[in-house]
């Protein structure tokens, strides 16, 4: 039962988080709920509404999470998670750092080794880049097969990454990895990149903030040259931000609707889907699935082979 309350509180945050702002919960659910909430607070505290038409934002209480959200699946899973540890609050900022027009380079002719070598050396050698590192912090370049067919594209760095230089090195970037070699694929075999170069200051030791548009509109030329240095046969744009910087601003857009389908970024097929960390923090089976699906779209697209195993993941 506990399970899943977590993972019906789990659903109704990410529906929430894709913009939903209504839900039909079932009346045995908000029972359920209701016990969860007065096993917690006490028999006086639960004198919800009992409409089963509720506001998402009232409709998951507070409920201790010492163990995994993780629904019994009826196959093998193909990634694994940690148990469930809630982050930092994401941190708002109404306005960046002032920054330049972004940069306005022509990457040379040549081979194409040379090429990316080139593009590293000037991303690393940026002035703004660097003036905008927290303190001792690197900047963070794209890395893996210039001549892979897949390009991931994150958000921007976070503490592990900047310390490293390195991107998709800490939490996120394992459970990138293990969806990467779920797909039969390794690091090694794939690009992996970031809209930002550097991890947005937040002015507090610890925490992340989204980029702005503003930042995201700087690198942005950085990240267009590595997928024409690349040539990917697809992007996969890794949560709202990489959508963001990649298909442009547009508050109506829901990840949630777009995900799984294609779009174009400037002649190369766009695949939107989750972002690692949001599995981390909503890991329900069904967002774990509709990841897995919309990696095996991917996987059809390149000409990946997909076994009858791969095919049963989170079903
Ligand atoms: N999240 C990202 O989007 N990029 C990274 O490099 C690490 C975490």
């Amino acid at each position: 039962m506990r399970e899943r309350i977590l993972a019906l509180v789990d659903e109704l945050k990410r529906r929430k988080a894709d913009g939903d702002e209504l839900v039909y919960v079932a009346p045995e659910s908000i029972a359920a709920l209701r016990t969860a909430v007065r096993a917690k607070q006490g028999a006086g505290a639960a004198q919800a509404d009992a409409a089963p038409s509720r506001r998402l934002a009232d409709a998951a209480p507070a409920i201790d999470r010492q163990a995994p959200a993780v629904l019994p699946v009826a196959d093998e899973p193909a990634f694994e998670m940690k148990p469930y540890r809630k982050p930092a609050p994401a941190v708002v900022v109404e306005q960046g750092p002032a920054l330049p027009e972004p940069p306005s380079f022509t990457v040379p002719e040549g081979d194409k080794r040379m090429r990316w070598e080139w593009l590293r050396d000037r991303v690393l050698n940026c002035p703004v880049c660097k003036a905008n590192l927290n303190p001792g912090k690197q900047i963070v370049f794209g890395n893996g097969n210039i001549d892979a067919d897949i390009f991931f594209c994150g958000e921007a760095p976070g503490a592990d990454e900047e310390t490293q230089g390195i991107p998709f090195v800490g939490k996120a970037g394992q459970l990138l990895i293990k969806i990467i070699s779920a797909m039969g694929l390794s690091r090694e075999q794939v690009y992996i990149g970031n809209i930002m170069n550097w991890r947005p200051q937040t002015g507090q030791a610890t925490g992340n903030r989204p980029p702005t548009e503003e930042e995201m509109a700087f690198c942005l030329p950085y990240l267009m040259a590595q997928v024409e240095v690349v040539r990917p046969k697809v992007i996969v744009a890794l949560g709202n931000t990489a959508v963001t910087g990649l298909m442009g601003p547009d508050k109506n857009r829901r990840l949630g609707k777009i995900r799984g389908q294609w779009f174009d970024f400037k002649g190369t097929p766009l695949m939107p889907t989750y972002h690692p960390s949001y599995v981390l923090q909503y890991g329900s089976n069904a967002v774990k699935r509709q990841i897995w699906e919309d990696m095996l779209t991917v996987m059809e697209r390149v000409g990946l082979p997909i076994s009858e195993k791969q095919q049963g993941y989170f079903r």
